[in-house]
């Protein structure tokens, strides 16, 4: 097949978009709004990618991209997108699986003293009420600005429960045993003020006015039961500065996001859904704060950064391959013998063998600005998702922290671990399974 066509310097276009492309303009739209129910008047209704063949793929594809390398629902549509409406209801939270948009914000709430099982069932049923309607573009019930809920443009709030969420609602008994902070690693330098948390709520939107409501319409309902520890805002590109389904660059310049499972595949299931008990539908979110150190990245040249992770920086082919979706061909030797992919390269350590032991990646980047000196306060917010965060998350991070080149240039200031509950029907509220 030849090569399809794409920007210069643009990751490979994403198989599941050219399906969600594909839905999105037929005649499945219309089906696709009823579904949703609650759409403002010329909303586009969007869902997770359904299953994705390797379609379009350059010879030698590999069958990964996903969410993370996903592009906006909007993305090859002319009209404005603000009425992009992500469905709420189903058996999974939205916001994992959901195509990143390109705006996030992840607050984290303590509970205060004495917030019990009834108080905790309480704030989720009005913060569940409050997502229901924001997401579909309809206010609050105690919407202030009701006009600033009319362009969702693909809003999705997803809730997390940290550790000590279970102790003061009664069911330790039900907190997976790495819902609770991570083994210390030798690269952490963090800060409390981006670690911990009892509840979280992600709000991801590819509007930032959007965000900025949402957040202020969910911090005032659940601030009766807890306090702000903490707000990590994120970006990635603009809904429209390249076309969907292309991977996404970092702050550092990388194409991030390559070899991710792809939603709506088997692999996909079993790797980031919990299978079982009260969580069954759920997941895990890691959510680490990591310092770019840009002013020393800056410093290396082409050939030690592209050493450094594996990949071309042009194209985000593996140093063995030819396209970004390549299989690293990991036991490729120069021709004086030494690994083409380093033995130290990001993703020789941090690849995984078995799909069903992969994380699911869906970085934003962050940039606090710019220090007196000139020092850039930016880096990433790395949220990974996993059906067992002891098991997927902790061994990569691991022998990334043993011997990762990235380490010269990345340090991670912040680290919150939550149960992602399942999501809930029109009736229903998030964390029932757990609090009713
Ligand atoms: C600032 C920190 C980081 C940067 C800049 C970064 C960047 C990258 C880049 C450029 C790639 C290659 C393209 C891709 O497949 O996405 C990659 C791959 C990957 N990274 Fe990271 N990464 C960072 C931190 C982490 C952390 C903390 C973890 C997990 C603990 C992680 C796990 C992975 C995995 C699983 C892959 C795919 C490896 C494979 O090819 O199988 N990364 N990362």
């Amino acid at each position: 097949m030849a090569e399809r066509r794409r920007p210069a310097g643009q990751g490979a276009e994403s198989p599941a978009w050219l399906t969600r492309r594909g839905l999105l303009s037929g005649g499945a739209l219309a089906a696709a709004a009823t579904v949703t129910g609650g759409a403002p008047a010329g909303a586009a209704a969007t869902s997770s990618p359904p299953g994705a063949a390797a379609t379009g793929s350059p010879p030698g594809a590999a069958a990964t991209g996903g969410p993370a390398g996903a592009g906006p629902a909007s993305g090859g549509t002319s009209g404005p997108a603000g009425g992009a409406v992500e469905p709420f209801h189903g058996p999974h939270q939205a916001g994992v699986a959901t195509p990143p948009q390109a705006h996030a914000v992840f607050v984290a709430f303590d509970l205060r003293k004495g917030v019990d099982r009834e108080a905790l069932a309480r704030m989720m049923r009005l913060l569940t009420d409050d997502a229901r309607r924001l997401t579909q573009g309809r206010p609050a019930l105690a919407d202030t600005e009701p006009e600033l809920a009319a362009l969702p443009a693909r809003l999705s709030v997803t809730f997390g429960f940290g550790p000590r969420f279970f102790d003061a609602a009664g069911v330790a008994e039900h907190r997976p045993g790495s819902v609770a902070a991570l083994p210390a690693f030798a690269i952490d330098r963090l800060q409390p003020r981006w670690s911990g948390g009892d509840l979280l709520v992600q709000i991801c939107s590819d509007d930032p006015l959007t965000v900025t409501h949402t957040l202020r319409m969910i911090v005032k309902d659940a601030r009766a039961f807890g306090r702000v520890r903490w707000t990590q805002r994120g970006f990635r590109r603009a809904a429209h500065s390249q076309p969907g389904g292309m991977t996404q660059r970092n702050v550092m310049g990388q194409l991030d996001g390559t070899v991710n499972p792809v939603p709506g595949t088997a692999d996909f299931d079993r790797a980031v859904w919990i299978a079982d008990g009260p969580l069954r539908g759920g997941t895990t979110l890691v959510l680490r704060r990591i310092r770019a150190e840009l002013e020393t990245w800056d410093a290396a040249d082409t050939v030690a950064k592209e050493f450094t992770v594996g990949r071309r920086l042009s194209d985000g082919a593996p140093l063995t391959g030819r396209y970004e979706r390549d299989a690293p061909d990991l036991d490729r030797l120069t021709p004086a013998g030494f690994p083409v992919i380093s033995e130290f390269a990001h993703i020789r350590r941090a690849h995984v063998a078995d799909p069903a032991l992969r994380i699911l990646r869906r970085v934003y980047n962050y940039d606090e600005g710019v220090a007196a000196d000139g020092t850039a306060d930016a880096g990433l917010l790395f949220a990974s998702y996993q059906a067992d965060v002891a098991r997927q998350f902790v061994p990569i991070q691991r022998r990334l922290a043993e011997a990762d080149l990235l380490n010269e240039w990345t340090t991670p200031i912040g680290s919150a671990v939550f149960a992602v509950p399942p999501g809930c029907g029109p009736d229903g509220w998030i964390g029932q399974t757990l609090l009713a």
